[in-house]
């Protein structure tokens, strides 16, 4: 089994291309505050994933479960348009802004990173993961409180990466519309 979840996890991390060197250092958002940053948030872009083809209408539901952890609800279209979702929560960690994210079924804990957000209009999240020897994979998302951001919102969203020298080319904008859930 162990094997297995192995190489599931390099199989994924080849398809999506392993890169050379350690993940970029970054400090998250050292203010963060959970509570303001509840809700729904829409998915703007993200650098696409292997799990994520062909996706989109992609939303985020945070809730507060009342007792520290928050509850993570995931949701889109399949490429087919089927309406897909995923449960889990988060919990934060001694270093603000950085969040350890439980997905149902996933065998291992997400780094989820806050880099920047207002709480009212945008946010910017970043994940990566060192393997050793080998490289590193990183996924990023840009999610708004509306379906779209103003180009002004999507600016200030992009220079959260580049800050850390994160590469932006690589975002690919989420459609939003039309969204017919079933
Ligand atoms: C969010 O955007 C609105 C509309 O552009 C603006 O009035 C508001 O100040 C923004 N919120 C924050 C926290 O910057």
């Amino acid at each position: 089994m162990k094997l297995l979840i192995f190489s599931l996890i390099v199989g994924v991390t080849w398809a999506q291309g392993i890169v050379p060197g350690p993940c970029p250092d970054f400090i998250p958002m050292t203010d963060f505050t959970v509570k303001p940053y509840l809700g729904k948030w829409f998915e703007i872009a993200r650098v696409p994933m292997v799990f994520e083809y062909g996706q989109t209408c992609n939303y985020a539901e945070y809730t507060d479960r009342g007792d520290g952890t928050v509850g993570v609800h995931n949701a889109g279209l399949d490429a087919d348009g089927t309406f897909t979702e995923i449960f889990g929560f988060v919990e934060t960690t001694e270093v603000p802004g950085a969040l350890a994210l439980h997905l149902d079924g996933v065998p291992f804990t997400g780094s989820y990173n806050v880099l920047d957000t207002d709480y009212e209009n945008y946010t910017t999240v970043y994940s990566c993961q060192n393997f050793l020897g080998l490289g590193h994979m990183d996924q990023a998302w840009i999610l708004g409180r509306r379906n779209t951001l103003t180009l002004e919102e999507m600016e200030t969203a992009m220079r959260a990466f580049e800050k850390w020298g994160i590469d932006t080319q690589r975002f690919v904008k989420t459609i939003q519309e039309p969204c017919e859930f079933p």
